[in-house]
């Protein structure tokens, strides 16, 4: 009998194990989905699995029954067995609408020959509208320099008309270093879902501050703002060009601080590169309205003649972003027919004004406590900046 009893107590302390392994504990998608790289044919829906798993992305026009299943296969072979997940869906039409939902099962065990799934799992139906080649009208929202407080990204999103926005650009420096797991969901990706990104994407134009800490590197695992896989890239909204550039480091690759870890110099002038050939393009001359958006604001000596730049600008010179970042870019986008270049990074509001020959457009630096709504149409690219406490603080069209 004494036996006996010790069996049951040893099966009963043994039972919550022996629960978890067959699934009890539900599997969940626990992040997302958040749509990424959205263009005029296509999409990237991403999301996480509570635990290792299958997962796919089903997709039907609205109003169609007609579905069909998307997932990742690289080389012959679908991803599995794996909690984050970015899956693309390509050949889609034109500003049209669809419908999509995610399918996963869980996958308990993975040996050679025998792979045993556990839970299967669907989320609901989200609609998302893909973007109009023959739009002459953009609305977007513009945020920057949250650094890690979702309660500010919810209540900066709170101020803008959503409805309105196609898509939010985060205008860098929302993490103040990657060195936590899940950090991005914590600091501003799961609070994106919450208000719009289940239905309309963002795209991470990074700050200087998210190449920083440890986990920096695998930052690209949860943004996709392009198809090729880089930060860098444009969105065409039918007569609207927008050009995120990513800025890199505010100090030289050099200084201590980096460790001889960074390659800054180089990748400012790879982008440099590529945004010659975009200007040169074909889609981006017959755009009628261009912006740019970049964390660092680029400056140039001449700017410090300008009077209200006089003080500020002989300071941001001493800083490797900005300098490099000036004698970069604005030779290239004074001949690019720019309307305005929306920035970040200095923590307070600045617009520095364009002066013939030296800048052709006006740089609008926003602080880190306010929003920015933008609509570009044939009436000029309109920019409206709301603060916290719901003040407007600048409402131009340029
Ligand atoms: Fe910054």
């Amino acid at each position: 009998m004494h036996k006996h009893l010790i069996s049951l107590i040893a099966l009963l302390l043994m039972l919550p194990s022996l629960c978890g392994a067959q699934g009890t504990t539900p599997y969940t998608i626990n992040h997302g989905p958040y749509l990424q790289g959205l263009t005029y044919d296509g999409v990237i829906v991403c999301f996480t699995t509570s635990d290792r798993g299958f997962s796919g992305v089903e997709i039907r026009e609205k109003g169609s029954s007609e579905v069909r299943l998307c997932r990742t296969s690289k080389d012959g072979l679908f991803e599995a067995d794996n909690t984050l997940n970015s899956i693309a869906i390509e050949g889609l039409k034109p500003a049209t609408e669809y419908e999509y939902r995610i399918i996963s099962k869980q996958m308990l065990s993975f040996e050679p020959y025998k792979v045993v799934f556990g839970e299967e799992i669907e989320s609901e139906w989200y609609d998302f509208r893909t973007f109009d080649p023959k739009a002459d009208e953009v609305t977007f929202v513009v945020a920057n320099d949250i650094h890690d407080d979702a309660k500010k990204c919810a209540d900066l999103l709170d101020l803008m008309p959503m409805d309105e926005a196609e898509m939010v650009f985060y205008n860098g420096d929302i993490m103040s270093h990657y060195s936590r797991e899940g950090q991005p969901f914590t600091s501003f990706i799961d609070v994106s879902v919450e208000k719009f990104a289940r239905h309309k994407p963002f795209a991470v134009v990074r700050g200087n501050h998210e190449t920083r800490g440890h986990l920096a590197r695998e930052y690209g695992n949860y943004i996709h703002n392009t198809r090729e896989g880089r930060y860098y890239g444009v969105y065409y909204f039918g007569s609207t060009a927008v050009v995120m550039l990513d800025c890199g480091e505010d100090k030289d690759d050099e200084h201590p601080v980096y460790a001889g870890l960074v390659d800054f110099d180089r990748y400012r002038e790879e982008q440099a590169a590529w945004l010659k050939e975009v200007v040169r393009s074909k889609e981006f001359r017959r755009a009628e309205r261009r912006i740019v958006i970049v964390h660092i604001p680029p400056t140039v000596e001449r700017m410090a003649q300008v009077e209200q730049n006089a003080k500020r600008v002989p300071d941001l010179m001493t800083w490797r972003g900005n300098a490099h970042l000036g004698e970069l870019l604005l030779p290239i986008l004074n001949k690019a027919d720019i309307d305005v270049m929306l920035s970040a990074h200095l923590h307070s509001h600045v617009v520095f004004p364009p002066q013939e020959g030296v800048v052709e457009f006006p740089i609008i630096a926003n602080d880190n406590v306010s929003a920015m709504l933008v609509r570009s149409s044939k009436e000029g690219v309109y920019v409206k900046i709301v603060n916290r406490e719901g003040k407007t603080t600048l409402e131009e069209t340029y």
